[in-house]
């Protein structure tokens, strides 16, 4: 306050306490601005105050002047304080509402996985490499030289029947089983040997223990002295490290055109026998086919079906369940 100054005139008085309210009561930087037009705008209270100026007599004139001036200050001041306070509460809201917890989990994209047959497949594979096999692949769509001739199949085979394959012309088959890939591989290499043969093989079937398309690994050791010692050792080793300790392996005598002898082999786990692979020493006919000598040479060799490994590991009844692709199925593994 100026020195001197006698202080506000009731109106005066009155204007600063009615300003005082109504900017405090503001809410928004609309409703503020309303209020500066309102006491400080053009035709403002503030203003139509000082155009009272020239109407006072001339010594009261430099005082009510002064006077008006602070208090149009003082309206300004409250003004802009209240215009802080909302820009601050504002900011804060926005914040609020932008902002981002860095500690929350995030939007997670949902993961695929390996396919039981593949997993199983690979599972396979990585204990027969440790066990000094080799990973070796032949073709899906074979001659039937390979797939039966050469591993001993003669014509009167019922595996050989139309009915049982599926043919696409004279010279082309889809392969009934991975036992092919011995030979390709005999007739490519030198013994001794050791390789394992993953792959789709094709068939005419089709229930719940049977698929179409299914998947076999064949395996095949030549060597001098090779017996049917080590083909069960090969087998039990494989066995329980697939599925645990305490699993079994039991031979049983069956026939196979290409070894002799011939093996069904059951796997003992969870308290029930499951078969699932064939097994032997290879027939002298098939190394005399690829050109080995069957008095030197001594193989033993299996064939495996990877849908009944991977029934038997995890419990699954009907083979169809493996390749419907149904998510709710395949994500319990
Ligand atoms: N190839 C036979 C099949 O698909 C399985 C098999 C049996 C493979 C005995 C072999 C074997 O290598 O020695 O039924």
């Amino acid at each position: 306050m100026v020195s001197g100054y006698s202080g506000y005139s009731e109106e005066l008085k009155s204007i600063l306490e009615n300003a005082k309210n109504e900017i405090s009561n503001a809410t928004d930087s609309k409703q503020l601005n309303d209020l500066r037009v309102k006491y400080l705008g053009k035709s403002g209270i503030v203003t139509s105050l000082m155009k009272k100026l020239k109407d006072l007599p001339p010594e009261e004139r430099p005082n009510f002047g002064k006077v008006v001036n602070e208090l149009k200050d003082e309206i300004e001041g409250l003004l802009e304080e209240r215009k802080s306070q909302l820009m601050e509460s504002e900011k804060q809201l926005l914040y609020k509402k932008l902002w981002v917890d860095p500690t929350m989990p995030g939007a997670r994209r949902a993961r695929g996985h390996l396919h039981i047959i593949t997993k199983v497949q690979k599972e396979l594979e990585d204990i027969f490499i440790s066990m000094g096999f080799s990973v070796v692949e032949g073709p899906e769509i074979e001659q039937p030289w390979f797939n039966f001739d050469a591993l001993n199949t003669p014509e009167w085979h019922p595996a050989r029947d139309a009915h049982d394959s599926f043919y696409i012309n004279d010279e082309y088959m889809l392969r009934t089983h991975t036992s092919p890939v011995q030979i390709r591989t005999m007739l490519s290499r030198k013994p001794p040997l050791a390789i394992v043969a993953p792959g789709r093989v094709y068939r005419r079937d089709y229930d719940a223990t049977h698929l179409p398309m299914f998947t076999q690994m064949e395996g095949l050791y030549v060597d001098h002295d090779v017996t049917v010692k080590h083909l069960k050792y090969f087998l039990e080793e494989f066995a329980r490290r697939l599925l645990g300790e305490n699993t079994k392996v039991r031979l049983r005598p069956s026939y196979f055109p290409f070894t002799e002898p011939s093996f069904e082999v059951d796997i003992y786990f969870n308290n029930r026998w499951f078969e699932v692979l064939g097994a032997g020493m290879v027939h002298p006919n098939v190394f005399k086919n690829v050109g080995y000598d069957p008095e030197e040479w001594r193989g033993l060799a299996f064939g495996l079906g990877i849908e009944r490994i991977a029934m038997v590991k995890y419990g699954v009844k009907d083979i169809r369940d493996l390749v419907r692709n149904d998510i709710r199925f395949l994500e319990n593994w």
